[in-house]
């Protein structure tokens, strides 16, 4: 399937799709200091998007055009569903609709979801095809992992390559393992060789542990995939995707400050007060990191009981500079 997947520059970086981290603003500030290559949205239930409880959901989809390209990442359970969320993703303008086969959180998995759909082929056939049907000519993709409780690699890539994928993401590490044990890009390097055999379009993406856009050209080269994707090491330095030196440990405490007081008022404009405002709390730790009193500055700002409180806090250290 040809589409802006077989288009960008190799080696390219993807933000990856975080739960309550990725949103709409924090994309935008990446966007703005250090761009990826490729945008995900946070996951979105289509049983929720489908249903009276749509309201709850919809807001992950929300996105500018600072941020693409843009995949938007969906789960469930109930393949019409995917279908319908598909046509409906399509009609909002993204450029890409990615399934979610890979998440192993307790609670989504024992619904037989995400992760579990490696179990259960049938299922996960079904799925992708009625998410084909509802996507038309936008590119669909698979983020997933190398096994549910052991390793499948192979079969379960070369299952999924059959369905004519656009872009094929692979968390180097099944549903069991947990961070502590290192994604093992020996076994995404198996999913590239087999694209090759298979002689298929998809583009192969890894996934786990990358930390800078270093990482990303030699992972890249070692490895041979097509581009690499990138979470917790955005969490940690939101300029991860920056070309030069300048990273977020390079920055000022004024800088960094600036840039969080940057997220904030975005964050107060984007969602007043749909969205809870202690969420803003985790990413403290994100740009006040790295510097002497910068445990006593992250305390505050975790006190903080509103907007109003946290720029004041943020607007004194910059004023300090
Ligand atoms: C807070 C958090 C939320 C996540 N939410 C999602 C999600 O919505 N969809 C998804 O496919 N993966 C999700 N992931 C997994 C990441 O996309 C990524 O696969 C994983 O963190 C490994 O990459 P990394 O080592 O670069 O972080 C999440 C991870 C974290 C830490």
């Amino acid at each position: 399937m040809a589409s802006f997947w077989s288009n960008l520059k190799r080696p390219f970086s993807v933000l990856a799709p975080m739960e309550d981290v990725t949103d709409t603003v924090f994309r935008q500030i990446i966007a703005r200091y250090a761009p990826p290559d490729v945008f995900f949205t946070e996951f979105v239930n289509v049983d929720g998007m489908c249903s009276g409880g749509r309201e709850a959901v919809i807001h992950r989809l929300r996105y500018t055009d600072s941020e693409r390209p843009i995949v938007a990442q969906i789960w469930g359970l109930r393949p019409e569903n995917f279908e319908a969320a598909a046509r409906d993703i399509r009609e909002m303008g993204f450029d890409g609709v990615d399934v979610n086969m890979g998440c192993s959180v307790k609670k989504v998995i024992k619904t037989g979801a995400c992760a579990r759909l490696i179990e259960n082929p049938s299922l996960a056939d079904e799925i992708l095809r009625a998410t084909m049907q509802g996507a038309g000519l936008m590119p669909v993709s698979v983020k997933t992992r190398i096994g549910y409780a052991c390793r499948k690699t192979v079969e379960w890539a070369g299952f999924l390559l059959d369905h004519n994928l656009a872009a094929l993401i692979v968390h180097g590490r099944i549903a069991r393992e947990t961070y502590d044990v290192h994604a093992d890009w020996d076994e995404i390097r198996k999913v590239v060789s087999l694209r090759d055999r298979m002689k298929t379009s998809a583009v192969v993406i890894g996934n786990g542990d990358v930390t800078s856009g270093e990482q990303v050209r030699r992972y890249a080269d070692i490895y041979g995939v097509d581009g690499v994707m990138i979470g917790r090491g955005a969490l940690r330095n939101p300029l991860v995707f920056a070309a030069g030196e300048r990273q977020i440990t390079t920055l000022t405490v004024g800088e960094k400050a600036a840039m969080m007081r940057e997220h904030v008022t975005l964050h107060r404009e984007t969602w007043k007060d749909r969205k809870d405002f202690n969420v803003l709390k985790k990413y403290a730790r994100t740009y006040i990191s790295d510097f002497k009193g910068a445990t006593d500055l992250r305390r505050r700002l975790m006190t903080a009981t509103g907007y109003e409180e946290m720029l004041e806090i943020l607007e004194s250290q910059i004023k300090k500079q």
